[in-house]
């Protein structure tokens, strides 16, 4: 499948910072550059012949190093794009990003955008200013693929390096590496070689509008959707939108003498949400679960993830989860595990059966 064919599509690109805008003072420098320096309009210019492939707009949306992304700006980004993805004449939306937390906040817009319309997230790992930047090659396979119709449908994509990902499966897996993506259980979508874009799969669990995750949906709606029946075993309809701020949620780790003092601490904050990342397949130090049980008796959703990367932590029902209270993060990373709770507890879902039913659809 081409994006040569006519008409051209429209692709609005939406900027938010990161190292594909970054800007060093020399060119050989390629660390201690400052991040999101750069208009995305200025990255644009950078790719030659790129209104030969898509009729591009551009929109800053941030400016930010990706290490300080807040929910607050997911928030924005998602009804930003859900609203450039209503025009008749937009085809897709890629989004240029910094890498350190670009697989969460894709995650996040995995969840929340309401359009079959690709969205596609890129970055890179050397700063605008440098000699074999990567940003520019990026961003012109990210547009391609955005404008491609083989990626209708497919929830938000991450192009990187040539691969195509997909935003549940998609994880930073290098500190330094040109190649720095990749999705550790799965493998790519797909790839992209010039004019040349191949999926070779689908991802398999619900996104975009499949799921019932909305963003500011009016009281009307909201109350038909929450009135609609729900066939056996299906995710009830969010009763109320996400209007608001998202719920706190926060991540702890398990490892050799770990203390419950953090939780502890979590709970004493009024955290709603506390996502563990255990060792090996979800096992956690005795001092910590004990912490963790009590989290989960006082009402705070308890949630089983993995520190090791990649793999899964299954749901250990009666034997203990069910017990304890706790739900499975299954695939999902603690950073994954911790978007969708969050996601799941703004929209009303309570409680281990709901909660784990999220995790076992999304
Ligand atoms: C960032 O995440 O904004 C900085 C690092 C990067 O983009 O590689």
């Amino acid at each position: 499948m081409t994006s040569s064919t006519f008409p051209l599509p429209r692709i609005v690109v939406v900027g938010t910072g990161g190292t594909i805008a970054g800007a060093a003072p020399t060119a050989t420098q390629t660390t201690g550059y400052q991040a999101g320096a750069l208009p995305v309009s200025q990255l644009l210019e950078a790719v030659p012949g790129l209104d030969t492939f898509a009729r591009i707009e551009s929109e800053p949306v941030a400016s930010i190093d990706s290490k300080d992304m807040s929910t607050a700006l997911w928030l924005a980004l998602a009804q930003r794009i859900d609203a450039l993805l209503a025009r008749d004449d937009v085809d897709g939306v890629v989004v240029t990003h910094g890498t350190d937390t670009l697989e969460e906040t894709a995650y996040f817009l995995h969840l929340l955008v309401k359009s079959p319309k690709p969205v596609v997230m890129t970055a890179a790992m050397r700063p605008a200013t440098a000699i074999s930047a990567d940003g520019p090659l990026n961003l012109l396979q990210a547009v391609r693929v955005a404008g491609s119709p083989a990626a209708h449908g497919r929830g938000v994509l991450v192009v990187f390096a040539g691969r195509i990902h997909s935003a549940r499966e998609v994880a930073k897996t290098s500190t330094f590496s040109i190649d720095a993506f990749a999705s550790p259980e799965t493998g790519p979508l797909g790839w992209i070689h010039d004019a040349q874009i191949e999926f070779e799969r689908r991802g398999e669990r619900l996104h975009t509008v499949a799921t019932p995750f909305r963003l500011g949906v009016r009281e009307a709606d909201a109350a038909r959707a929450a009135s609609s029946a729900s066939s056996p075993g299906e995710i009830q309809v969010a009763p109320y939108a996400i209007d608001g701020a998202l719920p706190d949620v926060d991540i702890v780790t398990s490892y050799a003498g770990v203390t419950r003092i953090a939780v502890d601490a979590l709970v004493a904050s009024g955290a709603n949400g506390i996502v563990v990342a255990g060792t090996g397949g979800g096992s956690i130090h005795h001092r910590l679960l004990a912490g963790l049980s009590d989290a989960a008796d006082q009402g705070v959703a308890v949630v089983r993830a993995s520190r090791v990367g990649a793999g899964h932590v299954l749901h250990n029902g009666a034997a203990s989860d069910d017990r304890l209270g706790f739900v499975s993060a299954g695939s999902l990373s603690p950073f994954k595990a911790r978007v969708l709770l969050m996601v799941a507890l703004a929209s009303g879902l309570r409680g281990v059966d709901e909660l784990q039913g999220a995790f076992d659809t999304f």
